[in-house]
């Protein structure tokens, strides 16, 4: 079988304090196969080109939004993306096959530690039920939802454990590649 394509969302409203999501993108953005799309960089005014997102979204086995948790969940313009490019007859209802098939991964770093998100912690839920809704979006779309790749406390990392992550990032996503398995 030949070799699976990603295409890789990136979605961070301010890039020039990033520090983990800037290292995992020049990762991702090497690595043979993944398309790397900034996509603030992209559409700085939020003015989504909904058929060229679609016409991508549909040349890609997986698409990965990697994005910082923000209030437990996305940055606005990822949702924004979502409202726009997932219509009714392309993605889902009527008609709207054009992701069946395909995968969808949450890639995010979160500011609260692994402990936090738990029911003892001061998140209280694991991270994967903040995560629901884009769980049950791919559902809806008939898309595979692959467990979120999460990178905790993300503001007390050193830079060995920012290059450990990317390490780990960057193993899941050629893997990926070569058996379109995901953890
Ligand atoms: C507006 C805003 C909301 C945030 N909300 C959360 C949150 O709900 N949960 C969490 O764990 N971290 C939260 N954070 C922390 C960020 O997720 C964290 O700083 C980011 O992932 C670090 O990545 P970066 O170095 O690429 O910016 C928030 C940060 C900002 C600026």
């Amino acid at each position: 079988m030949s070799e699976r394509k990603i295409v890789v969302l990136f979605f961070h409203p301010n890039l020039k304090t990033s520090k983990v999501g800037s290292a995992l993108s020049e990762t991702a953005a090497r690595i043979p196969g993944v398309l790397f799309r900034d996509m603030y960089g992209i559409y700085p005014d939020y003015l989504i080109d909904v058929k060229r997102e679609q016409q991508i979204a549909e040349a890609h086995d997986l698409i990965v939004f990697q994005h910082p948790v923000y209030w437990y969940s996305c940055p606005p313009l990822m949702k924004l993306w979502i409202d726009e490019v997932l219509e009714y007859g392309w993605a889902y209802g009527s008609g709207g096959n054009k992701l069946h098939g395909k995968q969808m991964l949450n890639a995010v770093s979160a500011g609260g530690s692994s402990e936090a998100y738990s029911s003892a912690g001061s998140n209280r839920f694991e991270i994967s039920t903040f995560f629901t809704p884009f769980n049950q979006t791919a559902h809806l779309c008939g898309m595979k939802y692959a467990n979120p790749h999460v990178l905790f406390g993300a503001r007390g990392l050193s830079q060995a454990e920012i290059e450990s992550e990317c390490h780990s990032y960057e193993n899941l996503l050629q893997n990926y590649i070569r058996t379109g398995e995901l953890p």
